[in-house]
């Protein structure tokens, strides 16, 4: 063995994930009123991986929109409004069971169309899609309870708009709690990865959900436009960027419709000197580096107590080196591919713009492949707050790196954004965790963890990450009307 390859150990044997559980279609229609509607025109959806076309897809119209809608009202009013809550809640547990049987599935399929890793499409987004159905149907026929004297009653028809982070959870995170309180549903997953939402149709049609309960139409942004503008939906929720969600929001002004929205978002991960600092750093690399940093609630700007800061960074460094980018199917991928060409070429502009603005840059030595859409692990030090890479979200795996000396500057310099969605504190003193918690002007706040989910807890935004929470019991409340509310 000669001495480099004694020092750099064992190599990795590649260990991939077989895709024959995946039996894709040629081409997709819109799944409306329990069946496939041909669609009238279509676009290809490829894996970020390989730039390999996977299948084809429907770009719906507002005609399609149109009867998407229109299917839903029909069996909202013909029999899914009017079910006993039992039966209702039968339907929720025969999906998350359906799930979880046929969890192999979804995750190759997630990971070959989204470019995430195995690992954390089987880990993370499976588990918690059935666990959100799981959740929101032990609520079905508690409603009466969860809000007792209100008489809850279902909205109507739903609209639902989501991103391509985290498709089939985003999914299951929408439609658990609208079917849980009555409500009937059109879906439109994001253009870039339609194919989850699409098996998942599949997976209605076992479960034997009546027709027209659960309604999903594909295609980009102006299939979101034509069901945002469409008179017959009653309450939309959408998750995406800001500039999307203040549109829809200008668009359904004064209408009198339900409306919740999860936006963007820059969260800090605020470390103090007292943090044990290999915990802290197994915590920022989740925080930025799950699924390459696309996620609203990311770690995305560490502000590490000054007094740490070096050996904080260079422990980081060493530990970036470990990470490995690549293939999203091989079980030991850390890092998967951007989801998009337009989302990597987003990144490049933010990251060269870091560079312009005078921080350093550090990306540890990494092979790329050659076909797809990646970008190395990043790690800007000397960040300050004006540079766009400590205000702007760049939703790809960059962390920029701030200091700051006492609580009070932390509590300043993590509420300097204009989003407010999540934040992270690792310190040992409890009594410092509750004080700085309550000063965070974010939905979620994280302590000695980060990036933890669980269907029972609210999800949600301040300032320009929206409003609204999803999750919890919280995550019913949009989906239901109440007495007060007035009308019938
Ligand atoms: P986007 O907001 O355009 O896409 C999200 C969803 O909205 C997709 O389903 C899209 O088809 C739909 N959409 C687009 N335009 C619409 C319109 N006018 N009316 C109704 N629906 C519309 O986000 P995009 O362009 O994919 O990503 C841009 C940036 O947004 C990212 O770089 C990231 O910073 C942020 N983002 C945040 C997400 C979050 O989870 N909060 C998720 C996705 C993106
Ligand atoms: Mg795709």
């Amino acid at each position: 063995m000669t001495e480099e390859l004694a020092f750099r150990g064992f190599e990795y044997a590649a260990a991939p994930e077989s895709r024959a559980i995946v039996s894709l279609e040629d081409a997709y229609g819109h799944y409306v009123g329990g069946r496939w509607l041909e669609p009238s025109e279509t676009y290809t959806t490829i894996s970020p991986a390989s730039e390999e076309p996977l299948a084809a897809v429907g770009q719906a119209s507002a005609a399609d929109v149109d009867a998407a809608v229109a299917a839903a009202r029909s069996a909202f009013d013909s029999e899914w409004s009017a079910l006993r809550p039992a039966e209702r809640a039968k339907y929720l547990f025969r999906i998350a069971r359906l799930l979880q049987e046929r969890a192999r599935e979804f995750a190759v399929l997630e990971s070959l169309d989204g470019g995430k890793p195995i690992k954390e499409s089987r880990d993370v987004d499976l588990p918690l899609a059935a666990a959100h159905f799981f959740y929101y149907a032990g609520w079905a026929d508690k409603l009466e309870y969860a809000f007792p004297n209100r008489r809850p009653r279902p909205r109507g028809v739903a609209g639902q708009i989501i991103p391509w982070n985290f498709p089939l959870l985003m999914l299951a995170w929408k439609i658990a709690p609208a079917l849980a309180a009555g409500n009937t549903v059109v879906l439109k997953p994001a253009e870039t990865t339609p194919l989850t939402a699409l098996l998942f149709c599949d997976v209605l049609r076992q479960a034997e959900l009546p027709p027209g309960v659960v309604n999903i139409v594909t295609g980009d942004g102006r299939t979101g436009a034509a069901l945002v503008e469409h008179d017959g939906v009653d309450k939309f929720a959408f998750t995406g960027s800001t500039e999307v969600g203040k549109a829809i929001q200008r668009e359904l002004a004064g209408k009198g419709k339900g409306l919740t929205l999860e936006l963007g978002g820059k969260a800090a991960n605020i470390v103090f000197d007292d943090a044990p600092l290999d915990q802290a750093v197994e915590g920022i690399v989740n925080g930025i580096y799950f699924n390459q940093g696309h996620v609203c609630c990311a770690g995305s700007r560490l502000l590490v107590q000054e007094s740490i800061e070096q050996p904080l960074v260079e422990k980081l460094k060493r530990r970036l080196s470990t990470l490995r980018v690549g293939d999203p199917l091989d079980k030991n991928t850390d890092v998967g591919a951007i989801n998009s060409a337009a989302q990597l070429q987003k990144i490049e502009e933010l990251v060269a713009a870091g560079e312009q603005e005078g921080a350093e840059i550090y990306q540890p030595p990494c092979r790329l492949p050659e076909r797809g859409y990646w970008f190395v692990p990043t790690v800007f030090t000397g960040v300050a707050q004006s540079h766009r890479i400590a205000q702007e979200e760049i939703f790809g795996p960059v962390l920029s790196v701030l200091t700051f000396r006492t609580p009070e500057e932390a509590v300043e310099k993590a509420n300097n954004t204009a989003y407010g969605l999540s934040a992270g504190i690792w310190t040992e003193k409890g009594s410092r965790i509750l004080w700085m918690a309550q000063r965070m002007r974010a939905g979620v706040v994280w302590a000695n963890t980060f990036n933890r989910f669980d269907p029972t807890s609210p999800f949600g935004g301040y300032k320009e990450s929206g409003f609204g929470r999803e999750g919890g019991l919280h995550g019913l409340e949009p989906y239901l009307r109440f007495d007060e509310d007035g009308g019938a």
